[in-house]
């Protein structure tokens, strides 16, 4: 039985040898060590044999039985990996693109005009050592209005200007002043920051009016900030954004929110103050509100009105790109044109 036993061992690697693929080891490995495969034939003889032989068959069919299995399993494993390698290097893609985007007549994607400059200005205030702020477009009374000093009769929470939600509770932000009353909740003076966002009015709109138009907001607050302050950093902005120097001035502006509040004018770039159409012939252009933030508006935010007070504005990003970039109406940048978009993807 023993040498019966060898023999089996031997034709099982002949055919195993001989299986080149997944099913056919799969039918050596059930002629072999199946149920009613070679292997329980030999030990079916066994029944009559004496107690020696069958300890001596026994471990030594043991001993092939696992040897044949490792064998099978091998096989296989080594199938399935060649089968692998086989599918990776024929159905792969080349990822890697040599020729120029524009040469395969594709269109690069590209940045929005308002993001190229929201990065641009947020880059400048990071540079100044501003933090940089977000906050929800869904907005509740509270942060929209309600801690920025704006009472509940003022017309900037008239139905016609607010798109509000069927719950008359939340609404969508119609300015990105919601981010002073957001910031203030989660600092401690001394701090300055922006936060740049999209903002929300219902009303007509015209080549200068949108629904949907991009705000900056910007605050600070520490000890003895002085309206200088204020002109300083808007200057500064100012400078860095036309890359020259820019000549402003203040008018007086009513915001709820700030005391004193200013409309900050810069002179014409495109006349230099002479009078044309851009500036519809003032020779100055309104850029800017801002001012002092309003005590109420720091006590709402935690603030102690005795130690620390500050500044706040809130610029008008469209305009901005407007401006740059010789944009008509202010409608294009929401219409999703992409012979608009084009023309600012970088290659
Ligand atoms: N939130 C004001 C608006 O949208 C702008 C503003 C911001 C004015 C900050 C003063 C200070 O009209």
């Amino acid at each position: 039985m023993l040498e019966q036993l060898e023999i089996l061992r031997k034709e099982f690697d002949t055919d195993l040898s001989a299986a080149i693929d997944k099913n056919a080891i799969l039918n050596v490995k059930s002629q072999y060590i199946g149920k009613t495969g070679k292997m329980n034939d030999i030990l079916g003889k066994m029944k009559d044999a004496s107690i020696e032989v069958k300890k001596s068959v026994g471990a030594k069919s043991n001993e092939i039985k696992n040897e044949m299995s490792i064998k099978i399993d091998e096989k296989l494993a080594k199938i399935e990996a060649d089968e692998i390698n086989e599918n990776l290097a024929k159905n792969w893609v080349d990822i890697t693109l040599t020729e120029s985007i524009k040469d395969l007549g594709l269109t690069a994607a590209g940045y929005h005009p308002v993001s190229i400059v929201q990065r641009e200005i947020e880059d400048i205030f990071i540079s100044m050592g501003f933090e940089i702020l977000d906050g929800p477009h869904i907005e509740d009374e509270y942060h929209n209005f309600e801690a920025l000093n704006i009472p509940a009769t003022h017309p900037a929470r008239d139905m016609q200007d607010t798109f509000w939600f069927s719950d008359m509770k939340h609404l969508l932000r119609t300015h990105t002043s919601t981010i002073q009353v957001r910031g203030m909740e989660t600092r401690k003076p001394p701090f300055k920051f922006v936060g740049p966002g999209k903002v929300f009015r219902c009303e007509a709109t015209d080549a200068s009016h949108e629904i949907a138009f991009h705000q900056l907001e910007g605050m600070l607050v520490g000890e003895n900030v002085s309206v200088a302050n204020l002109i300083y950093f808007m200057k500064t902005l100012l400078s860095e954004i036309f890359k020259k120097d820019v000549e402003v001035r203040l008018r007086p502006g009513f915001f709820p929110f700030v005391e004193p509040g200013f409309e900050l004018d810069i002179r014409c770039l495109n006349c230099g103050g002479k009078g044309c159409s851009v500036c519809k012939q003032s020779g100055w252009l309104e850029l800017l509100p801002c001012g002092m933030v309003h005590p109420n508006v720091l006590k709402y935010g935690g603030i102690d009105t005795e130690k620390y007070n500050g500044f706040a504005f809130g610029l008008g990003l469209d305009r901005l790109v407007m401006m740059r970039y010789k944009i008509d109406d202010i409608r294009h940048i929401h219409s999703g044109d992409l012979r608009f978009a084009k023309q600012f993807a970088e290659f």
